[in-house]
């Protein structure tokens, strides 16, 4: 079987394979909605042309931001593998054909958990494209109409949990519909394009994203062209489109869409969904026309289905929550394996940042700290905010300006660190944030990103009974490199009761409230128990399941020693404020 393509059997030595279909822009129904299907930033190419087009590839990097890679597990092998295309419609909304989420045949979703996007990719088999993302599916709504034996309402919306965010190789295509009077045109006879990583000739899956322009026929010629095939499929909601001489689409360009451009933007008119085949080995036929399931039909249902993203909540509806949890933050090379006690502590948390007042002891961390976005960090009140500061990013061992450490056996190095100085600070009770003068590198090595915050009000009122401590220590033979240790939490009571047992009780009465998660490293092997000398500043966080994402729950305001549990601030209290003082 053609890795990720579902086939149905509609007739003898007919096998179908489904294409995805863009949606236009219904009446906005607020201004969630307004902002985010928003006709002035979508379907354009931002991209410079980086070079000549080596050796013919149809696209380049950059030419088609809304096209997406679908990848699906445990459906035809037990790792992700590459299934479908699709198209992001919205920040939180990728459209792809319905056939390309559920198991072959039949109405059945595929488990989001075993759905995968990888955007911003123009070569799939390239694993270190610069301006790749994966994004993890949390919820994929199917069209209640979906027939899976005749590909009606072949289409589904998936949603990501974090915002994308849109650059010039991350975009949305703009949905069939302007709200500026102008009309969009019919399109019978009018040649749209359809990409794919499936279209590359002799039926082999193609690593470089290819394109390929056909006409839009009218449905009696579809219908005449193979009345059997057709006859069981073609429904209003659905066209043909094709040349019947061997440019198409083929196996696994499903769920991709075909776009039109008007105007400098490129508009979704259709998914694709079903082609017929030759023969029962499943090769593709592309002698017979496409079907596409027409997205411009599907756009109130679209709009009714979208998510409405909290926009009653004080933090998912804030304006400037898409400045934080951006792309991949939060992320990792080995986030999915292993207890977090196994995994290296090398380039596994580059959210992690140095602070101190620059000139001092380059190898001492005085405090600690994390990224927030490429121009924020978060720290606690452990510098002194009259004097200069400088933060430095991806670091590990301060003692050198190379960093290599042995990960599984082999050697790694990252890139050197990037140090920056500090502008503007906020202060709130113990927390500080403050904007870097110059941006943070995100994105292009491992060893720079930013942490995710808990937003959502269920990943904001969990509370773990176990966080992962990352920071630099005060002393020690390990000061000079980064450490991790797994804490216990202890509740309010106890660690109430234990800081008026030690001779800190004014200070304990005064700080113990929900703002304030305790916690004891229990288990650091390094250190007599219960022993605790990590530089203040240094980040609780948990992995969130769902996501396969850190999640930063909190900062430590102090150094507890022996004699009292830690305290950390809990950030997910302060995230209003948080949202209310950055800017992009
Ligand atoms: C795609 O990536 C692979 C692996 O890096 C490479 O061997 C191949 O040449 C690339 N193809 C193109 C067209 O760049
Ligand atoms: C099919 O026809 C179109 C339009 O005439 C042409 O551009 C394309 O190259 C043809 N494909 C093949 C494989 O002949």
């Amino acid at each position: 079987m053609v890795p990720g393509v579902e086939r149905s059997r509609i007739g003898d030595q007919l096998w179908v394979f489904v294409l995805l279909l863009s949606a236009r822009i219904g009446l906005a129904q607020d201004d969630f909605l307004a902002k985010d299907f928003n006709d002035h930033e979508c379907g354009q190419r931002l991209a410079q042309r980086e070079g000549l087009v080596k050796g013919g590839y149809p696209t380049r990097p950059g030419d088609w931001p809304w096209h997406v890679a679908l990848y699906q597990r445990g459906v035809n092998s037990a790792g992700f593998e590459y299934a479908c295309g699709g198209s992001i419609v919205h920040r939180y909304l990728v459209l792809t054909a319905a056939h390309c989420v559920t198991y072959a045949a039949s109405r059945r979703k595929i488990p989001t958990e075993d759905l995968l996007l990888k955007l911003g990719r123009f070569n799939l088999s390239n694993e270190m494209e610069e301006h790749a993302e994966e994004f993890n599916v949390i919820e994929s709504i199917v069209h209640t109409g979906f027939r899976p034996t005749t590909f009606e309402n072949d289409i589904a919306i998936l949603r990501v949990e974090v915002p994308m965010i849109f650059n010039d190789f991350i975009q949305p295509a703009c949905l069939w519909k302007r709200d500026d009077g102008y009309v969009l045109p019919n399109v019978q006879d009018q040649s749209g394009t359809v990409v794919g990583w499936g279209l590359s000739e002799g039926n082999v899956h193609g690593s470089v994203l290819n394109e390929a322009r056909m006409p839009v026929v009218d449905s009696l010629t579809c219908l005449a062209s193979d009345r059997t095939f057709f006859g069981r499929l073609l429904n209003s909601k659905a066209f043909c489109a094709g040349f019947k001489n061997g440019t198409g689409v083929c196996n696994g360009d499903s769920g991709g869409g075909m776009y039109f451009q008007f105007q400098n933007r490129w508009y979704l008119k259709g998914v694709v969904s079903f082609s017929n085949t030759i023969d029962s080995t499943g090769i593709c036929n592309l002698k017979e026309f496409i079907g596409f399931i027409d997205a411009s039909q599907y756009i109130d249902w679209l709009y009714e289905n979208t998510p409405n993203s909290g926009i009653d909540d004080p933090i998912l509806g804030h304006p400037n929550i898409r400045l934080i949890n951006q792309g991949n933050c939060g992320r990792n090379k080995q986030v999915y394996e292993y207890a977090e006690e196994r995994k290296p502590v090398f380039n596994q948390y580059p959210w992690m940042v140095a602070i101190r007042h620059p000139f001092v002891d380059s190898t001492y961390v005085p405090c600690n700290g994390v990224l927030l976005n490429r121009n924020y960090i978060l720290t606690t009140n452990c510098v002194d905010l009259q004097d200069e500061i400088s933060v430095t990013l991806g670091d590990y061992d301060t003692g050198s300006t190379k960093d290599c450490a042995k990960v599984n056996g082999e050697e790694h190095c990252s890139s050197s660190s990037q140090t920056v100085s500090v502008g503007q600070l906020f202060r709130k009770d113990n927390l500080v944030l403050a904007r870097l003068t110059i941006p943070a590198v995100i994105g292009r090595r491992d060893h720079i990103e930013a942490i995710c915050l808990p937003v959502t009000p269920e990943q904001r009122n969990r509370l773990y009974n176990k966080y992962i401590m990352t920071g630099w220590k005060e002393s020690g033979t390990d000061a000079q490199i980064l450490q991790r240790a797994v804490l216990e939490t202890i509740d309010q009571n106890t660690c109430r009761a234990e800081f008026q047992a030690a001779e800190y009780a004014s200070e304990a009465s005064k700080q113990l409230d929900d703002r304030t998660i305790c916690a004891r490293n229990l288990a650091d092997p390094t250190r007599s128990p219960r022993c605790n000398d990590y530089q203040p500043g240094s980040a609780i966080q948990a992995i969130e399941k769902k996501s396969n994402r850190y999640l930063l729950y909190g900062l430590q305001t102090d150094i507890g020693y022996c004699s009292k549990p830690e305290q950390y601030i809990a950030i997910s209290k302060y995230l209003q404020w948080i949202l209310d003082n950055i800017r992009g």
